[in-house]
């Protein structure tokens, strides 16, 4: 028996020397060690021993047994070392290597456009006016003129929040805020910002989208005023050359009130694809404040007078940068808005 367990020691030392990968461990424990090992079979076996045999085999098989698990965890701490030092050694960070250069970004094509039209007015003495982008139908509408069930709201889809509060359906609602804010001041502002229709989604049409609204108000304000600013900023947007037009218009808050096309900076006037061949392109709406919303304001229109004007923001950029679909502006698809 005692043959037996010393070649049990030797035959388990040998085999666990052998062993060079730490998942092989758990086979060679229950071969050895486990409950159905070759130890604990042995163990079994005492009770087959002579009496007087059986202390000093007993005491054999436990110190053989405590032998094998020290060298079992002797082993596999020696194993697990060797691991953690190869893989050490292949993920080594060399910090000789010039680093990986990090990906700026860059502002977005919208927030470009809007800064460079802000530094253009500024250079004008416009100053910027912030207003909120959910309204009262009241400053929306009503104080721009718009009554409730006028036909004129119809050219406003509207995203309603409640009866009396709107997704503001354009910038314009601003200029009742700024001239309540100022009056008995004049006012020299662009008031820029984000607007919300509910319109069906097509290239050129979105349900968010950017304008940038104009107003000043002072003494002695003219319509040739409104159209030496607006002639002043396509130059300074489009190019020198830029030739502008106007045409009569319909808005409730202005009267007169026109719309303003550039010749197309793309053909120069000629016509193509672009401009739908007519040689002109839409820049902005726009008029001479209404009395009644210069009243509205707190400005006397006895004394008083002022110019406004709206503009939207992606559709002039789409045909300055010939992309054709509006929406590629809110994906935040890189592949588009790598290009600028
Ligand atoms: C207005 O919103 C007037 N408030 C403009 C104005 C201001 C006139 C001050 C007079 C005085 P209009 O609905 O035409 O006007 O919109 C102005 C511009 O916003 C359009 O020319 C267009 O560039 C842009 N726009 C309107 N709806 C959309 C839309 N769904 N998607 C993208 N751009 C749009």
């Amino acid at each position: 028996m005692l043959d037996t367990i010393e070649a049990l020691h030797t035959e388990g030392l040998e085999t666990l020397r052998a062993v060079e990968q730490p998942a092989q461990l758990p086979e060679w424990y229950r071969t050895y060690l486990g409950r159905k090992g070759k130890l604990t079979e042995a163990l079994r076996g005492l009770g087959a021993l002579p009496a007087d045999q059986r202390p000093a085999a007993g005491k054999r098989v436990n110190e053989v047994k405590e032998a094998l698990q020290a060298a079992f965890d002797a082993h596999q701490d020696a194993l697990k070392a060797a691991e953690l030092e190869a893989s050490l050694a292949t993920g080594a960070v060399d910090i000789t290597l010039p680093g990986r250069p990090v990906a700026p970004g860059h502002l977005h094509l919208s927030t470009r456009t809007l800064r460079r039209i802000r530094e253009i007015f500024a250079e004008m003495g416009f100053q910027v006016y912030e207003a909120p982008q959910v309204e009262t139908d009241e400053n929306n509408f009503g104080l721009l003129n718009i009554p409730p069930y006028h036909p004129a709201r119809d050219m406003w889809d509207t995203f309603w929040v409640d009866d009396q509060v709107v997704l503001r359906t354009h910038t314009s609602p601003g200029q009742i805020r700024c001239m309540r804010e100022h009056h008995p001041a004049p006012i020299r502002v662009i008031l820029p910002g984000k607007c919300y229709r509910y319109e069906q989604i097509t290239p050129r049409s979105e349900h968010q989208f950017f304008q940038v609204e104009g107003l000043a108000v002072g003494h002695g304000i003219r319509f040739t005023d409104l159209i030496g600013t607006l002639r002043a900023f396509t130059r300074k947007m489009y190019g020198e050359a830029r030739r502008i037009r106007i045409r009569g218009s319909y808005f409730p808050f202005t009267e007169p009130s026109v719309e303003l096309d550039m010749d197309c900076m793309l053909c120069g006037g000629s016509g193509c694809r672009v401009c739908k061949h007519t040689g002109w392109l839409e820049v902005a709406g726009a008029g001479m404040v209404h009395p009644v919303v210069l009243a509205n304001g707190g400005y006397d229109p006895a004394e008083w007078s002022g110019f406004a004007f709206g503009m939207g923001l992606e559709r002039p950029a789409m045909l300055h940068h010939r992309i054709e679909d509006i929406r590629y502006f809110y994906n935040n698809d890189l592949r588009f808005l790598q290009q600028f």
